[in-house]
């Protein structure tokens, strides 16, 4: 394992970005900040770096990476863009989206990063911080979300240490980010497909391609050769204590995660209460969820209630990490 090694912890400025893409060049593990959540990037080009950013991770198994790139031309060298691949590269990049496409066949991403796919994920990232690393690196960074796998994604550097210190090289602190939920991440193999709700809400991305998007199926029988997600049967996001949806009511020894400005029956009595967004607002909501779950998680509450969450907008993909949430642990 990689515990015991000494987590340098800067904030951003020159001499932090020239040791992050140093590091990462030297094929050490860097938690940075993207506008969606923190990310640990590892050389993508680099098997024995991504092999150690698993470990430090504890994935039980090779879930596939988002390779995060500078701009589109670099994308273009690591996937094949189809014609709706490029109008929501040109439309959402930089930004919280990614793409799943065909690999070029001159693909330099470590195959443990796809985990054995002939296809790629690509993101241009658009928060400063990253694409300076980006740029200063200047090659492709695999980053999941840079917590312990089963923990919720970090959204700021403190989440990141506590979770990943003694384990990782670097942590660059840009601070809290700004989108808080993971990005949108659409397969475009043939028809586009949702394949992971995530910071740009399908409607944005429906209107840019003028039809609906696909949804992925579990049901065997489907007609699709397109594949899931592989890491999106997993729970991902699940806190210690057990999640009661759209609760209605609060009972005694719960928490509460609230949303909106009315809070509902016997949340007077509630071990604590945080509040999403008093003014209904899904952006803000988005940007508190995942620090709002740790901080209530750690209240040891017989359960956390949620308030029921709308379901447009930002809400599809809060209501997706909720869900997996309250699975549970495998
Ligand atoms: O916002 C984000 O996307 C963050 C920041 C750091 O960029 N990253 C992130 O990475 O959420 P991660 O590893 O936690 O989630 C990546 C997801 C996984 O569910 C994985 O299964 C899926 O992307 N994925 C990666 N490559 C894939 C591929 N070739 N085909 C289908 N799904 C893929
Ligand atoms: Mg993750």
């Amino acid at each position: 394992m990689n515990v015991g090694l000494k987590t340098q912890i800067l904030p951003v400025d020159e001499v932090a970005l020239a040791a992050a893409a140093r590091c990462l060049a030297d094929g050490g593990l860097v938690a940075f900040p993207t506008e969606t959540v923190y990310g640990l990037g590892a050389d993508a080009n680099n098997p024995a770096a991504i092999a150690r950013l698993y470990q430090a991770k504890g994935r039980p198994s090779f879930n596939p990476l988002i390779a995060h790139v500078f701009d589109l031309e670099a994308a273009q060298r690591i996937g094949r863009f189809d014609p709706a691949a490029l109008r929501l590269a040109e439309a959402f990049w930089p930004g919280p989206l990614t793409l799943v496409m065909p690999k070029v066949i001159d693909c330099t991403v470590a195959d443990l990063a796809t985990a054995g796919l002939d296809t790629v994920a690509v993101r241009v990232p658009v928060h400063k911080v990253a694409r300076q690393i980006l740029r200063a690196f200047a090659g492709p960074v695999v980053a999941p979300s840079a917590n312990l796998s089963g923990h919720v994604s970090p959204t700021n550097a403190s989440h990141v240490s506590s979770d990943l210190a003694g384990r990782i090289d670097l942590i660059i602190d840009g601070g809290p980010v700004e989108v808080g939920v993971e990005s949108t991440i659409v397969g475009c193999l043939e028809a586009p497909m949702l394949l992971r709700p995530g910071g740009v809400p399908r409607e944005q991305i429906e209107r840019v391609l003028g039809h609906p998007l696909r949804q992925p199926t579990l049901d065997a029988e489907s007609d699709t050769s397109q594949p899931l997600a592989p890491g999106m049967l997993a729970s991902h996001y699940a806190p210690r204590s057990r999640l009661r949806l759209s609760a209605e009511n609060i009972e005694p020894g719960e928490a509460l995660l609230a949303f909106g400005p009315s809070l509902p029956p016997g949340a007077d009595g509630a071990r604590a209460v945080m509040n999403l967004s008093a003014r209904r607002d899904l952006t803000e909501a988005a940007a508190n969820l995942f620090g709002y779950l740790r901080a209530l998680d750690a209240r040891a509450a017989r359960a956390i209630a949620v308030m029921p969450i709308p379901q447009d907008g930002l809400g599809e993909a809060i209501n997706d990490r909720l869900r997996r949430a309250a699975m549970g642990r495998e």
